[in-house]
């Protein structure tokens, strides 16, 4: 690559042949948590564009000195998308090189937004669920939902996960991708987010994210010691139930407080800790087998940047991707 001339474009095609492995995602993930948590990094809260009702387009700057990766995810929510065949998750990724800011790579940014946000929860389970987590309760059988299992068996001995989608042919889909991926586990599709919910040591909900929620999720429903995982903001569950947790963690908690002044979290509770603290050993974590917990994970740009600088390494070293003039 002559550098400052060239760039490495990778298509969706390109980032995946990469195939960088979930364990090594969670490494990278866990890397940017720890430089998070010593302060070692940039991350303005996301400006966005809002086109349409629940749709968004946010521009993700973050840097990373220890990594030596900056870069930008520029990438778009549009919960409508199904109608067009299109996924609900868009967008572009670029890295620039610290030393003279000039443009690495530009990537796109589908699979990394998936396999980094099954990254963080599964470093998210591996730090706050209990040890002997068995039963996982995925909610919304989307995109997201398949990296989120990937990332939770690795972090935990998990033996069933209980399925559910308002759209029943989603969960079909997603038991027969799933089950030939993960042999080991029993899947078993349920009828409502309730029978997903109650008795579940781990509970993924990653349906659209919506301004004006109407979330089922009750206190009631959650079983003494769980983990819950909202990638989906507050949409599924109820302010009670989040309020009622024992400890509610956060991402980034000036990006959790920003998200309010722009009108999401209504009800939800003040964090206890972000997970830079947490992995830094500054707050604690599980204390007790009884506490419930919730790890509010919104996605953060140090995250793309970590996981993307690594695709970006390994795709060079297999000759992966076409470079372009500058
Ligand atoms: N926190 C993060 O870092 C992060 C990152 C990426 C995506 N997300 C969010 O994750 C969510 C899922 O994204 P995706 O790419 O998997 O989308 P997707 O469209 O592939 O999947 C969403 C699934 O939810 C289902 N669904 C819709 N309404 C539902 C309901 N009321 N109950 C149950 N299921 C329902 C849909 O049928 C679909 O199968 C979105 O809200 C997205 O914004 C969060």
């Amino acid at each position: 690559m002559q550098k400052g001339k060239e760039i490495l474009y990778l298509s969706f095609t390109d980032v995946k042949a990469v195939n960088l492995s979930m364990e090594e995602t969670m490494e990278a993930v866990e890397q940017a948590f720890v430089e998070k948590g010593h302060g070692r990094f940039q991350m303005p809260p996301k400006p966005g564009l809002y086109t349409r009702d629940d749709a968004f387009i946010h521009a993700m700057p973050a840097y990373l000195p220890e990594v030596k990766v900056a870069g930008l995810k520029w990438v778009s929510g549009y919960p409508e998308n199904v109608r067009y065949g299109l996924p609900y998750i868009n967008g572009l990724l670029i890295l620039n090189c610290p030393e003279t800011g000039v443009p690495l790579a530009v990537m796109d940014c589908v699979w990394v937004t998936a396999q980094r946000t099954g990254a963080v929860s599964g470093v998210t389970a591996k730090y706050l669920a209990r040890k002997d987590s068995a039963v996982a309760a995925i909610i919304g059988c989307g995109v997201q939902a398949r990296t989120q299992l990937a990332a939770l068996a690795l972090a935990r001995g998990l033996k069933v996960v209980k399925c559910y989608d308002i759209n029943p042919r989603q969960v079909d889909l997603y038991i027969q991708e799933m089950q030939a991926k993960l042999p080991h586990l029993e899947f078993v599709a349920v009828g409502s987010a309730q029978e997903a919910v109650v008795d579940s040591d781990i509970v993924v909900t990653a349906g659209p994210i919506l301004k004006e929620p109407n979330p089922p999720i009750e206190l009631s429903w959650l079983k003494e010691g769980v983990l819950g995982l909202p990638i989906d903001f507050d949409s599924y569950w109820k302010p009670e139930a989040m309020q009622g947790c024992d400890k509610f963690y956060v991402d980034d908690e000036n990006q959790f407080e920003y998200y309010r002044t722009v009108g999401y979290f209504k009800g939800a509770p003040k964090a206890f800790a972000d997970m830079g603290q947490l992995l830094t050993g500054r707050v604690p974590g599980r204390e007790s087998e009884k506490e419930r917990i919730i790890g509010m994970n919104l996605g953060l740009a140090i995250m793309d940047i970590a996981t993307g600088i690594r695709i970006y390494r390994r795709a060079l070293e297999k000759g992966i991707g076409t470079k372009l003039p500058l």
